[in-house]
């Protein structure tokens, strides 16, 4: 099955190690930039049709999603800002109701995101708001651009996030943190993303490609098998209490004895070898 291109949605397929044939990066753009990348319908069920292909494509290891650079302007037009995603499609609100809003998220391609068994990297160039933050934080790990800015303003639309920035941020930043975010609407910039640990690193924009690409072909170079028991064992961490979260990993880290990945990986060690894993 091909990759799921469409008009909004690009995927690029970069090897992970150009002398072995060990699987690729998906390098995933949401493409409208003249709306800063806004997630409209079509963004939506692309996305949805994005994550179906890479959990089903054994070759896809890592995902990396990003947003599409401005295009150039018309002459005598100002070019548009950097933007990761700008939240969703504010035009698409207009007329909505309750029940329109609650069939849309019976099948949410945030979630879906987020369900994603194969580690995610977001690569933010510019502004992640509302659901464009969600989108972030549904991924794995969040590298930002140092012209990139956060928020949540959604307040300011009378309404309050609802791709789970008042769940996953307070999981990931705190609750004082998401609660100044979510009431003010106010944006902020990379640095403090980072302090705050929503922006796991921070690179000048130049720099921001290929300082992805290396960490995304770096967690590609793993077990594929072990990289999902650690990612689901870690997401069992933000659901459930302290003792039972560790008694889930005991049994996890357990389990992992039982697969031949654990025995190359130990082998090699012990032979001062690159591991050749089964699961790539
Ligand atoms: N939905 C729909 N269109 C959006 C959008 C969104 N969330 N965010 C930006 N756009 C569009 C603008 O309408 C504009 O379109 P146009 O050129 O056809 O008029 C284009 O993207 C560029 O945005 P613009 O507002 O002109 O850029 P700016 O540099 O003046 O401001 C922002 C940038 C990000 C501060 C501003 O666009 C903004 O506040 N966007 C909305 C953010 C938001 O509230 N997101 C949460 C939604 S739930």
């Amino acid at each position: 099955m091909g990759a799921p291109q469409t008009d909004v949605l690009s995927i690029e397929e970069l090897p992970i190690n150009d002398q072995k044939d060990v699987g690729s990066v998906a390098l995933v753009t949401i493409n409208r930039p003249d709306k800063l990348n806004a997630l409209n319908d079509e963004v939506m069920s692309s996305l949805k049709s994005m994550v179906a292909w890479v959990e089903a494509t054994d070759s896809i290891r890592v995902v990396v999603l990003t947003g599409a650079q401005p295009n150039q302007p018309p002459e005598g037009k100002r070019m548009k800002p950097n933007a990761f995603v700008a939240g969703a499609d504010i035009t698409e609100f207009v007329g909505k109701r309750s029940d329109d809003i609650r069939e849309m998220f019976a099948d949410n391609a945030v979630e879906a995101l987020w369900s994603l068994s194969k580690p995610t990297i977001a690569m933010v160039d510019g502004f992640a708001l509302g659901g464009g933050c969600e989108v972030a934080c549904s991924c794995d790990v969040r590298i930002a651009s140092s012209r990139s800015r956060f928020g949540t303003p959604e307040i300011n639309l009378g309404l309050i996030p609802g791709y789970g920035a008042t769940q996953r941020s307070v999981r990931l930043i705190g609750y004082g943190k998401t609660m100044e975010m979510v009431m003010t609407g106010e944006m902020i910039d990379a640095d403090e993303a980072h302090r705050i640990g929503l922006a796991n690193h921070v690179c000048p924009p130049e720099e921001l490609r290929e300082f992805t690409l290396n960490m995304a072909r770096l967690i590609g170079s793993k077990s594929s098998n072990t990289l999902r028991v650690g990612k689901a064992t870690i997401r069992a961490a933000l659901d459930v209490g302290l003792t039972e979260g560790v008694a889930l990993e005991a049994e996890a880290f357990a389990s992992l004895f039982d697969s031949k990945d654990k025995e190359i990986g130990v082998n090699a060690f012990l032979n001062r070898e690159t591991a050749e894993w089964e699961h790539r």
